[in-house]
């Protein structure tokens, strides 16, 4: 006992860090905490009877195979069916050779860093970007070059500023991941024009673009947008999505749309990882989809979350003080929040966890520490709807509280440099 075995623990576990939001979703339990932290959707959506007849179904008629390994690239009828939804409502031209199925769409994540990433080597990001993309990454040691976002998501203009820049370099960007609808954690979806631009940018600059695109199906507002996936002639995509936000983020099935090239050395890299993924999960997400459940499916939680990214807009008009601004997402499962400059969102949270309200402070979401200290990200989808309502006005009060003291704070250092001005005769008394 007390024998610790760090000193053993590999450079690359040096790399590992604890999330913040993992460590915040803990909180979901704390009683009367009403979170706006985790990432969670809410479980009032889960089939769960439905889930149940199937799997019932699934094991009557075939437990031999069910409960056997599987192939590593995933279930055969699954990949069918996903390769024909991605052709139909993603505009994509792929079959079933182009589709590998994932123990989570985070896997792909995991296995795009083992095929493509040596230490030092650059990849692009977004500033902010989704934490886990961000920790993931983190592991294969690459350097980071941020682009920040704005209305349009990835700013382009930047972006190829400094592509011009970086690939006169050694070692120029290999990789750029994007997040184009309804990024996590800023909200705001790309237009089709530049997800053109950033294909066209790939293939002058010679990158690899991960796209990652966990909430294409949840828009409540506006026109879908095609993936970038489907414009991508020259096999630069490598495409992930999910189950996790349309079905049960618990089976743990997601899958990746690229060239058999690329999918085969992820293939590899699964292998080793984990086998394959859950069996039974992959054959319940393929008779959800073959059966036709996905559809209506996706039109409640449509239903159900658009009410209640309603209820949030409302609440933070009613109840957020002056110069607290954020983003009205268009689909997805998060808002961004801006607070006044003097505000710090890590010194916030620890007066709103006071309050029972909980959320994700942005620097979370940077990989430099120092960035994202006015934001905060805020779920939509998993607190009841009168709960939304009751968090923002426990959290505009926390904010105005905030606000209040820091004003008092200047009010109280001005007040003492003009007594230490008056007492050194700075200032005359006449
Ligand atoms: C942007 C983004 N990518 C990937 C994932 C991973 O999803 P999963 O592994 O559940 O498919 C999430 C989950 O919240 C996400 O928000």
């Amino acid at each position: 006992m007390g024998n610790s075995l760090s000193r053993h623990f590999s450079e690359r576990a040096k790399l590992l860090r604890a999330s913040e939001v993992r460590e915040l979703l803990k909180l979901l339990n704390v009683p009367d905490m009403i979170s706006f932290a985790g990432g969670f959707p809410n479980p009032e959506t889960f089939p769960g009877e439905l889930v149940r007849q199937i799997a019932d179904q699934i094991l009557k008629t075939d437990a031999a195979q069910t409960l056997q390994y599987g192939i590593t690239e995933g279930y055969g009828p699954l990949r069918e069916v996903i390769a024909d939804r991605m052709n139909k409502k993603r505009m994509m031209h792929v079959s079933k050779d182009n589709v590998v199925i994932v123990s989570g769409s985070q896997q792909v994540i995991d296995l795009v860093g083992k095929v493509f990433i040596d230490p030092g080597d650059v990849v692009v990001i977004s500033a902010p970007t989704y934490l886990t993309a961000l920790t993931g990454f983190a592991i294969y040691d690459p350097k980071f070059e941020t682009v920040p976002l704005d209305a349009d998501n990835m700013r382009l203009d930047v972006f190829e500023e400094r592509m011009k820049v970086l690939s006169k370099r050694a070692s120029p960007p290999e990789l750029v991941y994007v997040l184009p609808n309804f990024h996590n954690p800023a909200g705001v979806t790309m237009p089709e024009k530049n997800r053109k631009r950033l294909l066209d940018l790939a293939s002058d600059y010679d990158f690899v673009i991960l796209e990652d695109d966990p909430y294409c199906e949840l828009r409540y507002v506006g026109e879908h947008v095609r993936p970038i996936k489907s414009f991508d002639d020259e096999g630069r995509v490598i495409y992930m999505s999910t189950f996790s936000k349309v079905l049960s983020p618990g089976l743990r099935v997601g899958w990746a749309v690229a060239d058999p090239e690329v999918l085969s050395k992820m293939i590899i890299a699964k292998q080793s990882a984990d086998v394959c993924t859950n069996v039974l999960a992959q054959r319940i997400a393929h008779e959800y989809v073959a059966q036709g459940f996905i559809e209506p499916q996706i039109e409640k939680i449509k239903r159900i979350y658009s009410k209640k990214l309603k209820i949030m807009l409302s609440g933070l008009d009613e109840f957020m003080p002056n110069g607290v601004k954020w983003e009205r997402p268009q689909g997805g499962m998060f808002l961004w929040a801006t607070l006044p400059n003097e505000l710090d969102s890590g010194d916030l949270l620890k007066s709103a966890l006071k309050k029972r309200v909980a959320f994700v402070t942005g620097k979370a979401f940077y990989p430099d520490p120092k960035d994202g200290r006015c934001n905060m990200r805020l779920n939509f989808t998993h607190p009841a709807d009168d709960m939304i309502t009751e968090g923002l006005r426990r959290l505009g009060s926390v904010v105005n509280q905030e606000i209040v003291s820091k004003w008092d704070q200047s009010r109280n250092t001005d007040e003492q440099k003009l007594e230490a001005a008056m007492k050194g005769g700075l200032i005359g008394k006449s």
